[in-house]
């Protein structure tokens, strides 16, 4: 019988490929996870185990474990950071006005509005020059709408480790007695020694964290942190009911509470002392290293290669990256610490291994990306077809174009599509990009 994937997943991992990407657990070898979890722990809501959705013995005891700030209930999520977003946006769907959005904000934020069929207003963005990628809001911009605002959703830090200065943003929003919501995917290991401090810490009214992400917890194993004050609280635990299996996993679920024991147990010298290796390493190579704000993320570039370029050479070699834009590849680090089972001196002979030739600075897109506010029009576009993307200029995107990873619709459904935005398409097509819209060169536009 066929098995495509669990063969593929097997030579993977026969091939001893090293992971520098999600989950946090790095292939098990982070965490130990597999000696604290067996798979015969699969079990169901029997007498005994509780049941998430109304949950009154001990997975609520479990939860209660999951006590990283006094003033937030964490609330276990086995549908990802994606089912908890969804949920505090249909809980605000009853209240009137509107909510106020990131541009940058992840693809789960626009469904939501989707499903709301909702408009919102797209905040002001800042440009990184570091990374060329959106770090966040600006926070003193004016804000649209503000007067009649319901709600505030802003990403915290952005996917390549980048904070804003989101306590500002939150202190706006608080002023005005306006609930916030954080994505807080990638800092589930903030406030460990020597990372970003958590929104958390900042009176955010809820806050998601994908423990599985950057913590050894198990893939779709998310935390949704409820503030005691926080509005539409009720609301938010209904549809978290909606928005998640009627049958969560118990595996899922116990790798929560391991990666809770494990980040409150946590030891971050190790983690330093083989990072500034890593990082000499790399620099050794002739390759750029970034540090951003995020310690767990390094981005690396080198003159001549296009960070698709390097993906395919550390892939050559085994090691497989987060994701690789047009400048750079992000590497997801991992929480290194003194019995884990990482491969880390393979990981060093391989980059010793690789070959970066002296090259000319390659030319980039230079597509202009917007950071002005907006609107994000809400709903399906009723009637569209399939045309090949280089006859779309100046016609309406029909769906939202985004690149995966990171997930970010870079292109909304309903704008105008510019020669800009074709050359950055083409630019992806050429560079084998998934990205989700486009199919065999074609995207879709509105069609009345
Ligand atoms: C910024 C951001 N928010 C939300 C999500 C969704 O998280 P999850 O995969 O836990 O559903 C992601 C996933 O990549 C993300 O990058």
């Amino acid at each position: 019988m066929s098995k495509p994937l669990s063969d593929k997943l097997d030579n993977l991992l026969n091939e001893g490929a090293i992971s520098l990407h999600v989950p946090g657990h790095k292939n098990m070898t982070i965490g130990n996870l597999d000696k604290h979890l067996s798979l015969n722990m699969d079990m169901t809501e029997i007498t005994g185990l509780d049941d998430l959705h109304h949950p009154e013995e001990v997975i609520l005891k479990s939860m209660k474990t999951i006590n990283k700030h006094k003033d937030y209930t964490a609330h276990f999520l086995v549908n990802g950071t994606t089912s908890g977003i969804l949920s505090v946006i249909q809980a605000f769907s009853t209240v009137n006005g509107k909510y106020i959005v990131a541009r940058n904000s992840h693809k789960s934020v626009f469904h939501g509005l989707d499903l709301v069929n909702e408009d919102a207003t797209l905040l002001e963005m800042n440009l990184s020059k570091r990374t060329n990628q959106y770090e966040g809001p600006n926070v003193n911009a004016e804000i649209k709408d503000f007067n009649e605002a319901k709600l505030g959703i802003f990403t915290y830090p952005n996917y390549y480790g980048e904070c804003f200065d989101v306590q500002a943003m939150i202190n706006r929003f608080k002023l005005e007695k306006i609930p916030v919501l954080i994505d807080e995917a990638h800092g589930a290991h903030f406030d460990l020694e020597g990372f970003p401090t958590s929104s958390l810490n900042m009176g955010a009214d809820y806050v998601v964290q994908s423990y599985h992400k950057t913590l050894p917890a198990l893939t779709m194993g998310s935390v949704i942190f409820i503030h005691k004050n926080a509005a539409q609280k009720e609301n938010v635990l209904k549809y978290m009911s909606y928005f998640q299996t009627s049958s969560p996993s118990y595996l899922i679920m116990s790798s929560l509470e391991q990666a809770q024991r494990f980040y409150e147990r946590y030891d971050g010298q190790d983690f330093y002392n083989k990072r500034t290796q890593l990082v000499e390493k790399i620099k050794a190579m002739d390759m750029n290293v970034l540090e951003v704000d995020d310690k767990l993320k390094l981005l690396v570039s080198c003159p001549g290669y296009s960070g698709f370029d390097l993906q395919r050479m550390f892939e050559e070699k085994g090691i497989y990256v987060e994701l690789a834009d047009e400048y750079q590849i992000l590497l997801i680090l991992p929480l290194w610490h003194s019995d884990d089972c990482y491969p880390y001196d393979t990981l060093l002979t391989k980059i010793n291994e690789l070959k970066i030739e002296r090259r000319e600075k390659k030319e980039t897109s230079e597509v202009n990306i917007r950071l002005q506010s907006g609107t994000y029009h809400s709903g399906d576009i009723k009637k569209s077809r399939w045309v090949d993307i280089d006859k779309a200029e100046n016609e309406i995107l029909g769906n939202d174009i985004v690149p995966y990873p990171p997930g970010i619709p870079v292109m909304f459904k309903g704008e105008t599509i510019t020669q800009n935005m074709i050359k950055l398409m083409n630019y992806w097509h050429e560079q084998h990009v998934r990205v989700e819209g486009i199919k065999k060169h074609k995207i879709e536009i509105k069609d009345e």
